[in-house]
């Protein structure tokens, strides 16, 4: 989009002539869709399927009707949360609660992490977190399970969450991360981070960092 209004400003009558012509071509191609730049490259230049929406997720979790539908988070706020989070990657877990189909872990095999760990329970999605990472050579390690079943590791993490349930898996999830850990959490739940002891410690937008405590 930006890049198409810098060319309106350098080339405005040219840029008018394309304009005129693809609302012209709207009846046999549709409208323009002003996807993102993320949506539109991440898979093809990683080779991947993360992109689309899944509305019902299939899991035999008693927590189904708790969670949230499947989107991947855009690559932005992935890689703002990772350089955001304060803790050196060589000592720091990476672990996505609701991983979907891997897209964070992904990016985060580019900074040098410990270890990188997703926690799905829906298992076709796990499955093509799977796929996606065994492509994209990622060392790491995909969970089948409920948020609320696991059992975070001791030490250094960075725990990312792009809006995966509700507050009323949140709270019992909360219960289990450490106090040395730091979450990255993206979604409209920051008011639950707050009320369990966590502070946010840096903001953009919907996403934030948190720390416990302070
Ligand atoms: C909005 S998507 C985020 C996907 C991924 N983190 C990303 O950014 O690409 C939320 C994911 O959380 C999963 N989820 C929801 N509730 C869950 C639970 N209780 N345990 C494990 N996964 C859960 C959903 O199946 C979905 O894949």
């Amino acid at each position: 989009m930006a890049e198409m209004l810098g060319q309106l400003i350098l080339h405005p009558l040219s840029s008018m002539r394309l304009v005129l012509r693809r609302i012209k071509e709207i009846p046999q191609k549709g409208l323009p869709r002003f996807s993102s730049r993320d949506e539109e490259t991440f898979d093809s230049r990683y080779d991947v399927e993360t992109s689309g929406m899944v509305r019902i997720v299939s899991t035999a979790s008693p927590n189904a009707a708790h969670g949230n539908r499947y989107e991947a988070c855009s690559e932005e706020i992935i890689r703002w949360s990772i350089e955001h989070c304060a803790s050196p990657a060589a000592s720091t877990v990476f672990i996505d609660i609701g991983c979907g189909k891997g897209k964070a872990m992904i990016i985060a095999a580019e900074y040098g992490f410990s270890r990188i760990i997703g926690i799905e329970y829906s298992e076709s999605l796990a499955k093509a977190a799977i796929r996606n990472l065994e492509t994209s050579r990622v060392e790491s390690q995909v969970l089948i399970e409920d948020a609320v079943a696991y059992r975070f590791p001791p030490g250094q993490s960075l725990v990312f969450m792009y809006n995966p349930f509700d507050q009323h898996v949140f709270r019992q999830v909360l219960r289990h991360i450490p106090s040395s850990a730091r979450i990255a959490y993206c979604g409209p739940g920051q008011v639950t981070l707050t009320d369990c002891g966590w502070t946010p410690v840096a903001k953009k937008g919907a996403a934030a960092i948190y720390v416990r405590g302070f």
